[in-house]
């Protein structure tokens, strides 16, 4: 993590006329989404397939991409910094992804019985992540139920902790305290758990105890108030739905000991982190391998996926059948033909070389942009992630996260979007994705468009 000049917020006046003239630019651009959205709503909930692809001020609807760039239902090119929240790190249309989907479709899509490539793909991801036994499912939703439900087997204890803040998917065991209200989420050191709406039992809120990112008091506290009763803990090893937050130094080291201490386990999720910020992701990174890896996203090369992998201790109560980890699509020999060139062909040392190369040209570029215009901010980046935070402090946790103002992030994606650079929606809470297509030119008109908004804030 890096910072450039800090300082106190300023000028949300001129913010809030930017966000007005950029939102109308904005919808006056989109003609064909707005007919396809309106078209949409008479057959699909709110007019789309997920939730968050009702982004304000209006849903994007995509045509067709290719290598690192996009093109809207309207015609605009766009460099891709979305990516398909992440999943996207190969780029669109790979040509070794491609040919490993036409290949592999010509001979049959699904037979819910494995086919070869499980094998590859499964020792691929032993040897990035070093741990030995995999399994597949679809979904990251589905990597984080699995290890949730394979911690309460292996241990024969049903509560769990997780991060506040932390997103981990939408079944009932982490929709918890995701994004808290400032006047529900409690004391920081006990924080309440609060659910994601009425579609979440309130009955299981016992089941699911809630700490602060970086933060051994509450943990501890956690674990001995519910002395033998935790079965585990599922973390991000750096947050990557509030910005991204890596892991304070020592952290995820004294996670896993005190777990461990307590006969408890820990779960990393690395739906986002996992290939993104390294070959092996932040188990490799850190040095700290968990007892189980959820993966998804980028390991499908832009097909469904997810995995999980495990210790062979924990991994055994699946072959044992104490937990029954199952599912008609996993391994699907579609998804396992693009992760096995995803894994093996693609996303090489020379390609994380060069992702490493855009990520000094973004951040630096980004930097200088921040300090020229004086606006106070800072840019936290790991690998291919990162976003510029538009807070003088360092964001640590959710608490934190809730003390700056939103329009800063949804401003700048309105103005990178009317210019050519597709963000992930909801500014604030997420961060760019570079791809291995990626080229200093994509980079380039990012920080063009910064500048630009450097300029407009300040006028
Ligand atoms: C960290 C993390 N875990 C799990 C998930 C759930 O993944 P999916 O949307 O594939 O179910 C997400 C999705 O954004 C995520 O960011």
């Amino acid at each position: 993590m890096t910072t450039a000049q800090v300082g106190p917020d300023r000028d949300l006046v001129a913010l809030d006329q930017l966000v007005a003239h950029e939102e109308a630019a904005f919808i006056a651009r989109l003609p064909e989404s707005a007919r396809l959205l309106a078209e949409a709503t008479t057959s699909l909930a709110g007019g789309v397939v997920s939730n968050w692809q009702m982004a304000p001020p209006q849903t994007v609807w995509i045509d067709h991409g290719l290598g690192s760039r996009v093109w809207d239902a309207d015609g605009h090119e766009y460099v891709d910094l979305h990516n398909g929240f992440g999943s996207m790190l190969v780029g669109h249309a790979h040509p070794a992804v491609v040919r490993a989907i036409q290949e592999r479709i010509t001979l049959g899509s699904h037979f819910a019985q494995p086919t070869a490539d499980v094998i590859p793909v499964a020792q691929a991801l032993a040897e990035r992540f070093g741990l030995p036994i995999w399994r597949f499912g679809n979904s990251g939703t589905e990597s984080t139920m699995d290890a949730i439900h394979l911690m309460r087997a292996v241990t024969g204890r049903e509560r769990i902790i997780k991060v506040e803040g932390s997103y981990h998917g939408h079944h009932d065991a982490v929709q918890w305290s995701v994004y808290p209200g400032v006047d529900e989420m409690g004391p920081v050191r006990r924080p309440a758990s609060i659910r994601t709406g009425p579609a979440i039992p309130q009955a299981l809120a016992a089941l699911t105890v809630v700490v602060p990112f970086g933060d051994f008091d509450a943990l501890d506290w956690a674990l001995t108030e519910h002395e033998g009763e935790i079965a585990g803990m599922i973390l991000e090893p750096a947050m990557m739905n509030i910005g991204v937050i890596p892991p304070p130094e020592g952290y995820l080291e004294g996670v896993r000991d005190r777990l461990h201490a307590h006969g408890a386990l820990l779960a990393y999720d690395e739906v986002k982190t996992g290939l993104t910020v390294g070959p092996g992701g932040m188990t490799k990174r850190s040095g700290i391998t968990p007892d189980i890896i959820c993966l998804a996203k980028a390991m499908g090369g832009g097909v469904p996926c997810g995995a999980i992998g495990g210790t062979a201790e924990v991994m055994e109560s699946i072959t044992d059948g104490t937990y029954e980890q199952v599912g008609t699509f996993n391994g699907n020999p579609l998804t396992m033909a693009a992760a096995k060139a995803t894994l093996t062909e693609v996303l090489t040392a020379d390609a994380y070389a060069h992702l490493e190369r855009l990520r000094v040209r973004i951040v630096e570029g980004s930097e200088e942009t921040l300090v020229r215009h004086g606006i106070d901010g800072h840019v936290s980046a790991l690998g291919a992630k990162g976003c510029v935070v538009f807070s003088p402090d360092r964001i640590r946790n959710y608490r934190d996260f809730l003390a700056y103002d939103d329009r800063w992030g949804h401003a700048h994606w309105l103005v990178q979007h009317n210019r050519g650079v597709f963000l992930p929606p909801w500014g604030k809470c997420e961060q760019w994705t570079l791809s291995v297509q990626h080229t200093d030119d994509d980079v380039d008109r990012f920080l063009a468009n910064l500048d630009a908004f450097g300029t407009m804030v300040r006028q």
